[in-house]
């Protein structure tokens, strides 16, 4: 499948066949792809948990108002990110590059995060909504479909992962074999309203 196919055919899908199972295969090929996501200072912050066990599916479910493709995907992504990813260790983020580049992103990571406590969680936002496009389109390129979430209680799901204190959740995927269709789009803005050159 071809990206701009990907883009087309990838709804959000909230029924799908409960007997499918995802093979440990797929799936380390999918989180393969989700971190090539791009990060600012490359510092990889994301954190991604694959709910598995059935007990803490359906808690979750309870805890997303009973959206049903909770328990029936074939895989369940929590993704979350590390507020403090930035300072712990960042030399491994840059392991690979050149002496003066290191030398310089190292500072400029400190320089950029530290007191900046908007900063670090917009971060967080914004690297793991890159790393869910990759995600749901890898997935459609792989036969699957998926839907994003926020339909949940945060703090419910937060103790059901057991959510380190200095990470956030930031959305859930669910990802499997689709048994209905999504509704045809339910319309979309025209590109004049939303696209602008140089000013609004
Ligand atoms: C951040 C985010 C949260 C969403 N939360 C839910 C959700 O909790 N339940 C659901 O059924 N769909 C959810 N959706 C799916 C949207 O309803 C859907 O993306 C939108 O209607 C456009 O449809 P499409 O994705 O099929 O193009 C969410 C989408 C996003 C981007």
């Amino acid at each position: 499948m071809d990206i701009k196919e990907a883009i087309v055919n990838r709804r959000s899908v909230k029924h799908y066949d409960p007997d499918h199972v995802m093979t440990e295969a797929e799936i380390e090929e999918l989180m393969q792809h989700a971190i090539l996501s791009p990060t600012a200072f490359n510092i990889q912050h994301w954190r991604f948990v694959q709910v598995a066990d059935k007990e803490k599916r359906q808690q979750i479910q309870d805890a997303s108002w009973g959206q049903k493709q909770v328990t029936e995907a074939s895989l369940v992504l929590i993704l979350c990110a590390d507020l403090n990813a930035w300072e712990k260790q960042p030399e491994r983020y840059w392991a690979q590059a050149p002496e003066e580049v290191q030398g310089f992103m190292l500072p400029a990571i400190a320089n950029y995060y530290t007191n900046h406590h908007q900063g670090q969680r917009d971060e967080c936002f914004r690297s793991s909504s890159l790393a869910a496009m990759n995600i749901m389109l890898m997935a459609k390129g792989m036969g699957y479909d998926s839907c994003p979430m926020d339909g949940f209680d945060f703090d419910k799901v937060a103790s059901i992962i057991n959510l380190p204190h200095d990470h956030i959740i930031t959305m859930m995927i669910t990802i499997g074999k689709k048994k209905e269709d999504a509704r045809p789009r339910s319309g979309q803005l025209p590109l004049n309203e939303v696209f602008f050159k140089d000013s609004f």
